[in-house]
């Protein structure tokens, strides 16, 4: 299964985006910037990055270069320019976790997923982060996080199991997306 976020890009939705910005541009006269970070948060909530033609659309809309937008979509870390997977995986590294042996849960992660630290697996379903301090639970070293799940007391053999959860939730809300997208799409066009 591909975590298609293709099925996202529907023309109600651009229409929204489209009044979203309206909505920004008003309410900050001059402030570009301003206007702008909360637009690419709603294209980020929706595709889980800033595609391309989201740039290329809101740069248009706001009337500033694209390579505006770009930077300042950059400058901030919790925007992603690149597709990123449903979920992101990380590892804790700080020192309570590596002891208990947070790298062998990281390669385990890795080698259940095929990708390296800082990949996205081809059915976009997890990205593995490549970097992660310490979460403040280190109690519970090793600690592995999904997206804002904590998982405590990780060990190898566990990895196996807690994506296999995620999997399923990736397929389950996928099934409901396009379901929705399919009654959005039918509804505008009754
Ligand atoms: S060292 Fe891992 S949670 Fe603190």
């Amino acid at each position: 299964m591909l975590y298609q976020r293709e099925v996202l890009d529907t023309p109600e939705w651009w229409r929204g985006l489209d009044e979203m910005i309206a909505r920004e541009r008003d309410a900050n006269p001059g402030a570009v910037q301003t206007a702008l970070i909360p637009v690419l948060h709603y294209v980020q909530d929706r595709f889980g990055y800033i595609p391309p033609k989201a740039v290329n659309h809101v740069a248009q809309a706001l009337g500033v270069p694209t390579s505006y937008v770009c930077g300042v979509a950059s400058f901030y870390s919790y925007f992603s320019m690149e597709p990123r997977g449903a979920y992101t995986v990380s590892v804790c590294q700080g020192t309570a976790c590596f002891v208990r042996g947070a790298q062998a849960v990281l390669d385990e992660i890795c080698r259940q997923l095929n990708v390296k630290p800082g990949e996205t697996t081809p059915d976009m379903v997890f990205t593995v982060s490549d970097s992660a301090r310490c979460l403040g639970a280190c109690g519970q070293a090793p600690v592995m996080m999904i997206d804002d799940d904590v998982h405590a007391h990780v060990r190898p053999r566990d990895v196996q199991g807690i994506l296999a959860q995620y999997t399923a939730k990736a397929r389950h809300e996928m099934q409901l997306r396009e379901e929705l997208a399919e009654i959005d799409a039918r509804s505008h066009h009754e």
